[in-house]
């Protein structure tokens, strides 16, 4: 989403270039628009560097439309700090600066604000008369808390903490479509162990598989995702990591939480064979010119769960397919009972392993295809997402 942070001149100014981090962080795009006063806590080049934008604080610096633009521009707008003198101002219809103005001209999009102010002007009936307009057109206040002041005092004025601001964000922006549902979805590559110190992978990175994690917790689903080596990090409060290195550890992992989920997504590049033994020390050379390694055909989790699932439950895996694309993914679909299948082609560039971008056909059960243009993969995540849960 892009997001519009206007910033006023309190304290807790400080704390904004922490809060455009977390939103960017979140996916989403960050514009700051500063008070003259806000400038006074927080400089413009920290904000200009965070957001990766020019920031918006005069008037009639560049045109006097910038106000205008910036509101086409904006799909929601959070004000934090926002001070009584901005919430007065808002409540009160005037417009005298390059913020105020944008929030009148910001009409029929949201608007959350974060206060923070002295405890007694908190208090003060003109500020709460101010709030409840506010919050009677329907902008959301997040906080103030209670706590130590900037003035030495304690009581009700601190600014929510900029992770509380960007969760109400999230609670604003996310549609929790799928709240109450549990999915699981396994990400990255398999480790088999030949030896100590070796193991037999593929590059598979995970990012597709974290993506929808992410996009499943972002409509409200509860996501446990079983991913296999990776550097990958997830920080999401409905997202449960349990990481694994073997297929054999994500085979028994994903069949033990799948009868507690909704559906399952796996997008994981789980090793078809591994090494049939696994010395427990570094293997030496051997002397001989050529080494014989013995495999062993791995578990297929995604046919393991098409054998296990219940009416109600959505499956869906992954192909990559180099020739015969349709037909091959179409056979997979029919012999592991799966909902749907979403077809890789190692043909497409940009797609597939290690890229952040991502290609993909998904075909259904019901004949249904989908075919996606070049995406990044929280776009593709999004799709997928969107596909399989309607
Ligand atoms: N998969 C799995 N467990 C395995 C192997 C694959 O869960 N042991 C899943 C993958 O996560 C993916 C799908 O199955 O969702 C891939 O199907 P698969 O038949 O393994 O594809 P390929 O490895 O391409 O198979 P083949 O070599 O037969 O083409």
């Amino acid at each position: 989403m892009r997001i519009v942070l206007g910033i006023t001149g309190g304290i807790a100014a400080y704390k904004a270039p922490e809060l455009v981090r977390l939103l960017k962080k979140a996916g989403h795009e960050v514009r700051c628009a500063a008070t003259e006063h806000a400038l006074e806590f927080v400089t413009r080049v920290t904000l200009e560097t965070v957001s990766g934008a020019p920031l918006y604080s005069d008037l009639f610096a560049s045109g006097r439309t910038e106000h205008i633009s910036l509101k086409d521009w904006g799909e929601m707008l959070v004000v934090a700090p926002a001070t009584a003198n901005i919430i007065g101002k808002v409540a009160g219809g005037i417009a005298d600066d390059a913020l105020s103005t944008l929030l009148l001209a910001f009409s029929g999009k949201p608007v959350i604000m974060a206060p923070a102010m002295n405890c007694e002007m908190w208090a003060h009936p003109a500020v709460q008369r101010n709030v409840a307009t506010l919050k009677s057109w329907g902008i959301r206040m997040v906080g103030p808390e209670e706590g130590e002041l900037a003035c030495g005092v304690s009581g009700v004025g601190r600014m929510a903490e900029p992770e509380a601001i960007a969760a109400a964000v999230c609670t604003a922006t996310c549609s929790r479509r799928l709240q109450g549902q549990r999915w699981l979805v396994t990400a990255g590559p398999t480790y088999e162990r030949i030896d100590s110190v070796r193991f037999i992978g593929n590059y598979s990175s995970g990012k597709m598989g974290f993506a929808l994690a992410e996009a499943l917790a972002k409509e409200g689903a509860e996501v446990e995702l079983v991913s296999g080596p990776t550097a990958l990090k997830i920080d999401h409060p409905q997202v449960k990591v349990t990481r694994v290195e073997s297929a054999r550890e994500m085979y028994a992992a994903a069949t033990e939480v799948f009868p507690r989920c909704n559906g399952a997504i796996l997008s994981a590049a789980v090793a078809d064979y591994r090494p049939a033994e696994c010395a427990d020390h570094k293997l030496k050379k051997n002397g001989s010119e050529g080494m014989h390694l013995e495999l062993v055909q791995n578990p297929d989790i995604l046919a393991t769960l098409g054998s296990m699932k219940q009416e109600g439950q959505t499956l869906v895996g992954f192909a990559l397919e180099t020739d015969n694309e349709e037909a091959n993914a179409q056979r997979k679909l029919e012999k592991k009972n799966l909902d749907y299948i979403v077809l890789n082609s190692l043909r497409d560039k940009g797609a597939g392993f290690g890229v952040d971008t991502n290609k993909v056909t998904i075909i259904g059960r019901d004949g249904s295809h989908n075919e996606s243009p070049l995406m990044s993969k929280q776009e593709v995540a999004g799709l997928i997402i969107n596909t399989v849960t309607s």
